[in-house]
């Protein structure tokens, strides 16, 4: 393939590409090891990045935005801009450019860093998107996919790769490592409330705590594991063929389970209970846990009083989502 120059690839100065935060409903943890796992994107939460070209900056320049929301934008750190830097990196290699456009790029995101929700995925999707619009480039999830994870790598350390996944196909989907995802029919939508713990949960860290705690007895966490896998094949048949309600005990049993495995604290704890005893449908963690978000199905009879429930047990945000029909 010839390199190309980055005078010959667009005349565009500005633009501006988006993605999706997303919330795992089943098989968190167990997916590392092998077995399947269900998440949807929240088109509630975005993650928004424009590429400039910044004539004033000395040639061969890169430049990151200081961040426009703190809380919520990679750009926050410079452990956090050295990744996006490589995202930048890695990207013009993969268009085979043959040096850096002086360019400059723009953060803007909505999703909460370090909770559970994909926020590095999104922002990192957000990049490359951006940047193939800006060089008149298509990328398509299957390259887009592996590209992100060389680098989500980094910040997840051992990841399944299910967030970059899901947020590149921006639809309900059953992932499992080594298979091609498989995007589900939703004959019946169905809503759940996402509630903040306030805590921040670090993927890193609770893969890295999962991976020791079975380093001393395998033999039960497989079995916990594998228990989770036919939880999630058994919430995947449900969403398929347009039973939703049949998630609820599913949940609360994935749940059991992650809290076996050793994820859960007593803040995840109370959220999850909250939302039961006031009438979802199914509670969870969403996501690596030890902080982060939970899930709680609802219908419309229950949504406010789980919400407010919620809100009491502490969470410091809960936030409405939809999986729309797709039939
Ligand atoms: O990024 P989080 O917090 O949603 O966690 C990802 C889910 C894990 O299964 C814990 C890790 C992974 O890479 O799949």
């Amino acid at each position: 393939m010839p390199t190309r120059g980055i005078f010959h690839m667009t005349s565009t100065t500005s633009v501006t590409a988006s993605a999706p935060a997303k919330a795992i409903l089943f098989g968190e943890h167990a997916v590392v090891y092998g077995h399947p796992a269900v998440a949807v994107p929240l088109h509630e939460l975005k993650a928004h990045v424009t590429v400039t070209r910044s004539p004033h900056t000395p040639s061969q320049q890169i430049t990151i935005a200081p961040p426009k929301h703190p809380r919520t934008s990679m750009s926050s750190d410079s452990d956090a801009t050295d990744i996006l830097v490589d995202m930048v990196k890695a990207t013009l290699h993969h268009f085979h450019m043959e040096s850096s456009p002086d360019i400059h790029v723009t953060i803007d995101s909505a999703i909460p860093i370090s909770s559970g929700l994909g926020s590095s995925s999104a922002t990192l999707i957000a990049v490359v998107r951006a940047l193939a619009n800006y060089f008149g480039e298509v990328i398509k999830p299957a390259e887009l996919i592996p590209l992100v994870n060389s680098i989500d790598s980094k910040v997840h350390g051992g990841a399944s790769g299910l967030d970059a996944t899901v947020i590149a196909y921006a639809q309900c989907l059953a992932f499992s490592m080594q298979k091609q995802p498989e995007l589900l029919p939703v004959p019946k939508g169905f809503q759940f409330l996402i509630a903040d713990s306030g805590m921040h949960s670090y993927t890193k860290t609770a893969v890295a705590q999962v991976r020791n705690s079975r380093m001393n007895d395998p033999q039960l966490y497989d079995d916990l594991f594998e228990t989770i896998g036919s939880i999630a094949n058994s919430a995947r048949s449900a969403i398929s063929l347009g039973r939703p309600d049949e998630l609820g005990p599913l949940m609360d049993r994935n749940n059991e389970l992650l809290r076996r495995i050793g994820v859960s604290n007593n803040q995840l704890n109370r959220l999850t209970k909250a939302a039961r005893l006031n009438g979802a449908l199914g509670a969870k963690i969403s996501g690596a846990g030890l902080g982060g978000h939970t899930i709680s199905l609802v219908d419309d009879a229950v949504r406010d009083r789980v919400r407010e429930a919620l809100l009491m047990a502490g969470a410091t945000r809960v936030i409405d989502s939809r999986v729309q029909a797709t039939l």
